[in-house]
């Protein structure tokens, strides 16, 4: 007859994965269930304080749409998505050759938005969305510096009040986002707008969560970029604005050094792709590497 108690329960709950066959996940679940049951005994968690947790979570489920991952922003705000992207970089750089000469990735956040309109180079992503002009430009190459033609990027990026498309109407209408490729020489560019710093959304349960634990939710200025070339792995990054306010104190602790681009403000004029410019605008300038996908 079982006897299930404080004492015995976690171990149960061990030894009933002895017929899972799939390796992997029994490793996972194991080590999940031990240290969740871990947390429980050390913090004594009430019924109450449980039963608060699970609602939390339904909560966090019920409010997710596809343009808006709750539980990514969850995820992002306890760092987890962080440690699991830097985790996932370490692991190449054991395993690809030349993997930390890649740029550095990072998290992808909850509003990326699949399906976002194929542009050719040069065409302005914003849509009409408020903010200072900028032109981003550099090339994707290889971590030989070879330029890799054809690479697609995918961009999207809050507007210059710091909101995204997602938060503006419903159904929301995209804006600020793109997809395009390098010409034959890997160059890229396109105008959008200089991202500011803006608060993560705090109107579902990561607010509530964020404020209970006394913290500040601002975000510094960032474009998102997913770039992907064939035969090498692909990338999910940003690029910080320089100077931004919160680079220090991401809500979402994504910032990494080589990732901090100048914007380097221009008078109004003949921008370098040649389109003329009636007010001053921003230059970032960036150069994307991908490692290669196959393994040394
Ligand atoms: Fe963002």
């Amino acid at each position: 007859m079982a006897q299930y108690n404080e004492s015995t329960v976690t171990r149960a709950v061990l030894d009933s994965l002895a017929n899972c066959k799939d390796a992997r996940f029994k490793a996972i679940m194991q080590s999940f269930i031990s240290h969740l049951h871990a947390f429980v005994k050390e913090v004594d968690l009430t019924e109450s304080e449980w039963s608060d947790a699970v609602k939390f979570l339904m909560d966090t489920g019920k409010s997710s749409t596809p343009n808006r991952n709750e539980f990514i922003l969850l995820s992002d705000t306890l760092g987890v998505s962080m440690l699991v992207v830097s985790l996932a970089q370490a692991r190449k750089s054991e395993t690809l050759k030349g993997a930390t000469e890649a740029t550095e990735a990072t998290v992808e956040g909850p509003f990326y938005w699949q399906g976002a309109p194929d542009v050719p180079l040069g065409a302005d992503v914003s849509t009409g969305m408020p903010g200072e002009p900028a032109l981003y430009c550099g090339r994707v190459t290889d971590i030989e510096g070879r330029p890799l033609a054809g690479a697609l990027l995918d961009v999207w990026s809050g507007d210059g009040d710091g909101r995204y498309d997602v938060q503006l109407s419903d159904p929301p209408v995209m804006k600020g986002r793109g997809r395009l490729r390098t010409d034959s020489e890997g160059r890229y560019y396109f105008w959008s707008i200089k991202p500011t710093a803006y608060p993560v959304p705090d109107d579902l349960t990561t607010g509530v969560m964020l404020r209970r634990m006394g913290r500040k939710n601002w975000r510094p200025g960032h474009l998102h970029v997913m770039v992907s070339a064939d035969r090498h792995v692909p990338l999910t990054t940003h690029l910080f604005v320089a100077n931004s306010p919160h680079l220090d104190s991401d809500a979402v602790f994504a910032v990494r050094n080589s990732l901090i681009v100048d914007f380097e403000k221009q008078p109004p004029g003949k921008a370098l792709d040649g389109r003329v410019m009636e007010k001053p605008y921003h230059v970032a300038n960036y150069d994307f590497r991908l490692a290669p996908a196959k393994t040394a």
